[in-house]
């Protein structure tokens, strides 16, 4: 097996595995992901020690949650062909570059961190007062950099970690960097996102309940769209609406083609349909974009080891990159395991001087 060549640019990015993903998922990464197989070379990782910054206290269902992102992966077309699929507790050198960034990162730029502020305020079930939690983008910075990665497709919220990484990047070139830089300093691509609301017109996400799954049968996301909020100013069906207040109405923006997009203007403006009637259009478009994946995620669902597999070649893969990086870095650093004899100095036996 060999190394992935470099003579396509490197592209990064993961998920942290918390478990069956969401259509949210799909549109703010996945659907972008796919695409840019044919064009980069593509490291796509699950980021399960990522998800034990937070969730460290129970980790019963960390694996089953690794699993469960794998085959949304591979059912929404990630291609262990064209890209390296794998799993970051299997490539222990981000550990060690973890550990060896952590000598050279400054507390001031972590505590900076805008994602950390905000969740150390708003998730208070948990202590995230954790040396690992505040680490949270050091590790990133290792799983960007250990690839040489050119770019790493992200949302808005992660843009300010791969800032850290690059200064990260810079710092470690300063330090050890010479004659020759060991890492370029990746760019962000910013996936744009797309207002996306959950069935209740928040913004799609797990912790409110509002999601619809990549795994949801027909009847399900039927039944979801049902009693999905609407224009609250359309109480009666002889109300005219408007669809760019409604969150149905942002369903249709993404999924739903030219034609029906102008059916619901045209239809809810003038009152002409009725919301049982639109929300059926729009579950027709989900249901278009769903059933090829769950076909794909039947046949690897049918024999389970199929997914573990090529996540097992993927991260071996993953690991023979990853080594070659740490070669370079334990070399800049001047600690590679090759022999050096003491300098001449360092070799008399101390006298007085
Ligand atoms: N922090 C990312 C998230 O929460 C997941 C992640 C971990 C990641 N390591 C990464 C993303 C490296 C891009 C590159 O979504
Ligand atoms: Fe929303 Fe459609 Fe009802 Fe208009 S007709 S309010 S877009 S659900």
């Amino acid at each position: 097996m060999t190394v992935p060549s470099k003579s396509r640019k490197r592209v990064l990015s993961g998920i942290r595995s918390t478990g069956k993903l969401h259509i949210g998922h799909y549109v703010g990464a996945l659907q972008n992901w796919v695409r840019m197989q044919d064009e980069y070379q593509c490291f796509f990782m699950v980021a399960d020690w990522h998800a034990l910054t937070t969730d460290y206290a129970d980790t019963s269902r960390i694996k089953e949650n690794s699993q469960q992102v794998v085959l949304d992966w591979l059912a929404a077309g990630l291609d262990p062909e064209k890209s390296v699929i794998f799993i970051q507790s299997h490539v222990p050198a981000h550990a060690e570059l973890h550990l060896l960034f952590s000598m050279i990162t400054p507390l001031g730029w972590l505590e900076r961190v805008p994602t950390y502020k905000e969740q150390r305020e708003n998730i208070k079930d948990k202590d995230l007062g954790t040396y690992g939690f505040l680490g949270y983008p050091v590790l990133q910075a290792a799983d960007i950099l250990i690839y040489k990665a050119d770019f790493v497709p992200v949302g808005e919220d992660q843009v300010a970690h791969v800032e850290l990484t690059r200064e990260i990047a810079r710092r470690f070139n300063r330090f050890y960097g010479s004659p020759k830089e060991v890492f370029s300093e990746p760019q962000a691509l910013l996936t744009p996102a797309a207002k996306l609301p959950g069935t209740d017109g928040r913004k799609m996400s797990k912790s409110y309940g509002n999601t619809i799954m990549l795994t949801d049968p027909e009847p399900v996301v039927r039944q979801k769209l049902k009693t999905m909020v609407t224009d609250p100013a359309r109480v009666r069906r002889s109300d005219p609406g408007n669809p760019d207040v409604c969150p149905v109405g942002d369903l249709h923006k993404i999924f739903s083609d030219k034609e029906t997009m102008a059916k619901v203007n045209e239809g809810c403006r003038s009152a002409g349909i009725g919301c049982i009637e639109c929300k059926g259009w729009a579950a027709d478009a989900l249901v278009k974009l769903l059933n090829p994946m769950q076909q794909r995620r039947k046949k690897f669902e049918e024999n389970p080891r199929l997914a573990w597999d090529i996540l097992e070649a993927g991260t071996e893969r993953a690991r023979r990159a990853a080594s070659n990086t740490m070669k370079d870095v334990r070399a800049a650093m001047g600690m590679s395991l090759e022999y050096e004899p003491l300098t001449a100095e360092s070799s008399k036996l101390s006298t007085s001087k």
